[in-house]
């Protein structure tokens, strides 16, 4: 059960991969009023239905419209948004999407603002995807309203994007097998997500959570006691290369 300040609770984008799971941490809480902000036009969707038959209550708004997403918001306390950015939009859109919920936040009263980030803090690199993030991140430190940002490394569920293959049992790396990663599973994204709001510091603050930090060569390990057999290992540090070289002039943050 919940001790912090906050009672209402919307989640912008709980329809999605990442804020189904946070919108389940909250309903789990039980001491939340979870209200899910779904975009125009309406339609049926299971993961909202099944959000909604536990007692989130759901509405839907047209993101153009400001005085919609003003309505929408009232009552709210705290606003999580896991919206993803427009692929459309080559990456560019994080901050675009989220613009309009952060400025009708702050009419309609909102108290804390988390923005969708819930990845890793990179520094040094720049990358469309990346500094999409980080200009909205500004804009959320300089709006006024309370934040906290929550950066979680890589998903476990996405440890496919940097080479495990668990159906094949193959590790391709394509860096230092030396390096480390933090990850964190999304059930323990959820609740932590639940869980910053009882925590002092959190209030305007960048925090950082991990469910793990291990090697590459760590991960191998403990996928090989998990499935039980040794993996085959390819070291392909070309593929990199060539892609950084003809598609991705810019190192990728991924
Ligand atoms: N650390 C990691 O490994 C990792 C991996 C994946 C994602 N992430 C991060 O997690 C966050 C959520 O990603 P996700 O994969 O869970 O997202 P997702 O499943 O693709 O989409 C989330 C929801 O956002 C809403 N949405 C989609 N496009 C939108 C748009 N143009 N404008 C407004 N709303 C839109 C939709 O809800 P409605 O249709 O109901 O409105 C959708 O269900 C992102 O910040 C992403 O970068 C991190």
């Amino acid at each position: 059960m919940s001790d912090s300040p906050f009672r209402n609770v919307t989640i912008v984008g709980a329809t999605g991969t990442l804020g189904y799971r946070i919108a389940d941490a909250f309903l789990n809480d039980g001491s939340y009023n979870v209200k899910i902000l779904r975009r125009k036009p309406e339609n049926v969707n299971a993961k909202a239905s099944s959000l909604t038959e536990r007692g989130a209550k759901i509405v839907f708004a047209d993101y153009s419209q400001k005085d919609e997403l003003v309505k929408a918001l009232k009552g709210t306390d705290v606003l999580v948004s896991t919206v993803k950015s427009n692929q459309d939009n080559n990456y560019h859109s994080f901050y675009e999407v989220q613009l309009p919920l952060l400025t009708a936040a702050k009419e309609a009263g909102v108290k804390r603002f988390i923005p969708s980030e819930f990845g890793s803090e990179y520094q040094g690199i720049s990358h469309p995807f990346s500094d999409d993030k980080a200009k909205f991140r500004a804009e959320v430190e300089k709006s006024g309203l309370e934040y906290t940002i929550i950066f979680t490394g890589l998903f476990y569920e996405y440890l496919d994007w940097i080479g495990f293959d668990i159906k094949k049992k193959k590790a391709t790396f394509f860096t230092d097998p030396n390096l480390t990663i933090s990850t964190t599973s999304l059930h323990d994204v959820g609740k932590y997500t639940v869980e910053s709001l009882k925590i002092p510091d959190a209030r305007n603050a960048r925090i950082r959570v991990a469910g793990a930090t291990l090697s590459f060569n760590e991960l191998l390990k403990k996928f090989e006691e998990a499935s039980g057999s040794k993996w085959e290992v390819v070291e392909d540090r070309e593929i990199r290369k060539r892609f950084r070289e003809k598609i991705d002039p810019v190192p990728s943050p991924n």
